[in-house]
């Protein structure tokens, strides 16, 4: 089969998750998050207590963290990602606070995107997947068939992703949300940023019904397109 490949990027709580799960199933593709491969690098070093700067090169860093990915079970589903390491599925440990507090700064290292960026565009051969993340579009699949850009209000975003942690500090989720935005936006590699060819669609008066249909429509259209040839 040959590969299709559409990708959702945008900050945080601008609702990519949720849309692009609503997508998958409407549309029958699998969906990449990509967010669960940093998330899984991160978990791991912290169980380990093993900080970037402990190793003594780059080198060293990507050999290990090669390592690391051939023994790990990426399993796509148009439900979501799943991560399989030694027999257990890590879904609920990928979103411990631990992960969350450390994630922007590991995920920041120019070894780690590089080797999560191979591992990813492998996993989509062959595939018709929709990848979301941050630089999907940008820098991991430039010549994906469409692309997606979600942005919303922050407090909007923050509201949405306090109803999802049950978490009981609005202040808190808020502030984490903005260090995110700002870590993520203005790091060295791979920031946070719209490609040029990506569609904008701001969903913070939307609901998700409405943002899922209007991406069908482009769907429809690119999948013509890729028949047809673009007029
Ligand atoms: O989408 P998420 O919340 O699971 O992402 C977790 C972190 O991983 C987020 O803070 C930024 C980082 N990330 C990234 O740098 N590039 C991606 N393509 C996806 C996620």
């Amino acid at each position: 089969m040959e590969t299709f490949v559409i990708t959702i990027d945008g900050p945080a709580g601008a609702g990519k998750t949720t849309v692009a799960r609503a997508l998958a199933q409407r549309i029958n593709f699998v969906l990449l998050e990509s967010g669960a491969l940093y998330r899984f690098i991160t978990w791991l070093l912290w169980k380990r207590g093993i900080e970037i700067q402990d190793f003594a090169s780059k080198e060293e860093l990507r050999n290990y963290l090669k390592s690391l990915l051939s023994k790990l079970e990426v399993r796509l589903t148009s439900f979501g990602t799943k991560v399989i390491f030694e027999g257990k599925e890590l879904s609920e440990e990928l979103r411990r606070k631990e992960v969350e507090d450390r994630v922007s700064h590991v995920s920041a290292e120019i070894t780690v995107r590089d080797v999560v960026n191979e591992y990813l565009r492998v996993l989509v051969e062959g595939k018709k997947v929709i990848t979301e993340g941050r630089d999907m579009g940008t820098v991991v699949f430039p010549s994906a068939k469409l692309k997606i850009f979600l942005t919303a209000d922050l407090e909007v975003r923050a509201k949405r992703r306090f109803q999802d942690t049950k978490d009981r500090d609005f202040k808190g989720v808020l502030k984490n949300i903005h260090q995110r935005d700002v870590l993520d936006s203005q790091r060295q590699y791979a920031p946070l940023r719209k490609a040029e060819d990506a569609i904008e669609i701001d969903t913070t008066n939307h609901s998700v019904e409405e943002v899922v249909e209007q991406i069908v429509c482009l769907v429809e259209r690119a999948m013509r397109w890729e028949e047809e040839g673009k007029p």
